[in-house]
């Protein structure tokens, strides 16, 4: 029988399952199963896997966190635009702004310590991506996402939104320093 006719026995699926039908079927329910246990095993045993939190917010309140923040601890600006570049304080926390079509400020962070940092959109949902280590975290209005991270290895890192966002999505970069 080809799939391009139609089925000679219109009520096909009144017929009895086929032997090679139940072997794929049994196939696809096992490696269904394998797929399910391994979302478990690998968020305790994959290294390169972040255990992030999530809380209510609103926009207006993570902004003026992350002002806060920004006013605190910016060391200088860059670029003509005046973009802060802002120091984190060691083990302590880092507030990323999300918004059409940038990421603001820019953060500096000291290699070998951790940091919490926070993340949250001011309009509609964009992608942290952070290059070249590979790390993604969806970022929505409302919410404020907090991410550990212990950068081992000075260098620059560039943000992209890999979440499109509208007519500036690929000029959504941002950056964030390792000393
Ligand atoms: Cu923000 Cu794409």
């Amino acid at each position: 029988m080809s799939a391009i006719l139609p089925p000679s026995e219109r009520l096909w699926w009144k017929q009895p399952i086929d032997k090679v039908e139940w072997a794929w079927i049994g196939i696809a329910f096992v490696w269904g199963m394998i797929m399910f246990v391994m979302m478990v095993y690998w968020h305790v045993y994959g290294k390169q896997n972040l255990s992030n939190e999530a809380y209510k917010t609103t926009p207006e309140m993570f902004a003026a966190k992350a002002e806060k923040f920004i006013a605190e601890n910016t060391v200088r600006t860059e670029t003509d635009l005046q973009i802060p570049v802002v120091k984190v304080p060691a083990g302590g926390d880092g507030y990323l702004i999300a918004r059409l079509w940038n990421w603001y400020p820019i953060l500096e962070l000291e290699k070998g310590q951790t940091y919490k940092i926070h993340l949250s959109s001011m309009d509609y949902q964009h992608g942290f991506s952070l290059q070249p280590v590979n790390i993604n975290i969806q970022v929505l209005p409302g919410y404020e996402h907090v991410v550990k991270m212990t950068p081992t290895k000075s260098g620059t890192y560039a943000i992209v939104c890999n979440e499109y966002c509208g007519i500036g999505h690929h000029t959504m970069l941002g950056r964030i320093y390792v000393k």
